[in-house]
């Protein structure tokens, strides 16, 4: 098969189109001919050995993807061949196949495409939680999201709208900002304007109810400043680079509750959320409420540049790999 692989860490110029053996199904694993890979950050901070954890050359990038089952290693009872599955994984989803467990795979809806389902699988989940679980919100909260036009701040926009909430989209050019108002945004600012904390207070009648996280950098502490008494601050990631300190005087001052989560973690310990969480999800996407926003579709040979989109700030909503157009 033909996978992209990264035999050094660094830019996304490393990776390089390889034709390597086809994995073998393991004890309680499938194979998956890969149909769409989507990019996510994470995978730019893997490649670049930046991420929470390394992981050793050579490796195969790409975390999350659906496909068709191919081939079921022993002991597999759930799934068969040619079931549509989406799923995700530390690494190895921008290759033709990959070899999973059958238990870190969930069947895709007849309803469902295939590249809509690699599309929204982890920043859904990810906005879904921020929103649902982690920042309660209930219909007519105002809700900031920064990074709006990225995978995850994308999703929060719609995922915020369906749960009736008032949102304030925060991007950093003209044709982000367009893209969150298009997507049903009520208020979009620029995460450059010197003034952001006035424009929030503003957009939001005062202060808003929670704030979603993706970027951290300057722009945190300025979203925490314009919210009101008992607003939820959700911390979902350091797009930015930059992991702020935000003054607990603030916090005291304002009664905020500033949260944060990692998928696996809201997993292992709320997992009654969890499963309600994605039910939800898994409804909204199947009954087509939710269409997550493609930006680009890459072949395989191109996977450098699809994550060069994300490392160079250019991506809106999802970004794709196709490994076998
Ligand atoms: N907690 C979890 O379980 C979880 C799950 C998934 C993702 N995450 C984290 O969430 C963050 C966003 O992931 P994503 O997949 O949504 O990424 P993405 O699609 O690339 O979006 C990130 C957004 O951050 C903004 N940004 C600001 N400074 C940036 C910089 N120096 N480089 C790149 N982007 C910058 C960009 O918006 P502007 O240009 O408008 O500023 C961009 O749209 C990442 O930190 C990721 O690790 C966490």
């Amino acid at each position: 098969m033909l996978a992209a692989r990264c035999h050094t860490y660094g830019l996304p110029d490393v990776v390089e189109i390889e034709e390597i053996p086809d994995p073998v199904a393991g004890e309680g694993q499938v194979v998956v001919d890969v149909a769409a890979a989507a990019v996510n950050f994470p995978d730019v901070l893997l490649l670049a050995d930046k991420y929470q954890i390394s992981v050793p050359l050579p490796f195969i990038p790409g975390s999350e993807l659906a496909g068709t089952v191919r081939s079921l290693g022993p002991g597999v009872t759930a799934l068969a061949i040619g079931d549509r599955v989406m799923g995700a994984s530390m690494v190895g989803a921008f290759a033709q196949q990959i070899a999973l467990p059958e238990t870190s795979l969930m069947p895709v809806p007849d309803s469902v495409e295939l590249d809509v389902a690699a599309a929204a699988g982890v920043a859904h989940r990810t906005a879904y939680h921020a929103l649902r679980t982690m920042g309660g919100v209930s219909p007519g909260d105002h809700v900031v999201v920064l990074g709006a036009a990225g995978g995850v701040g994308l999703a929060a926009v719609e995922l915020a709208l369906v749960l009736g909430a008032h949102v304030t989209a925060v991007a950093s050019s003209e044709s982000k900002r367009a893209l969150c108002l298009a997507k049903g945004a009520h208020t979009a600012v620029d995460s450059a304007s010197p003034d952001l904390k006035e424009q929030l207070r503003s957009a939001t009648d005062g202060g808003s109810d929670v704030v979603v996280d993706p970027v951290g950098g300057p722009y945190a502490e300025e979203a925490l400043r314009a919210m009101h008494w008992g607003g939820r601050f959700v911390s979902v990631g350091f797009a930015s680079g930059e992991i702020p300190r935000i003054p607990l005087n603030l916090v005291l001052l304002k009664g905020v509750h500033v949260t944060g989560f990692t998928m696996a973690g809201i997993a292992a310990n709320q997992p009654a959320e969890t499963a309600r969480d994605n039910a939800e999800l898994a409804e909204l996407l199947a009954a087509g409420t939710v269409v997550p926003h493609v930006s680009a579709r890459y072949p395989l040979a191109q996977t450098a540049l699809a994550l060069a989109d994300l490392a160079e700030r250019r991506a809106t909503g999802k970004v794709l790999v196709l490994p076998y157009a």
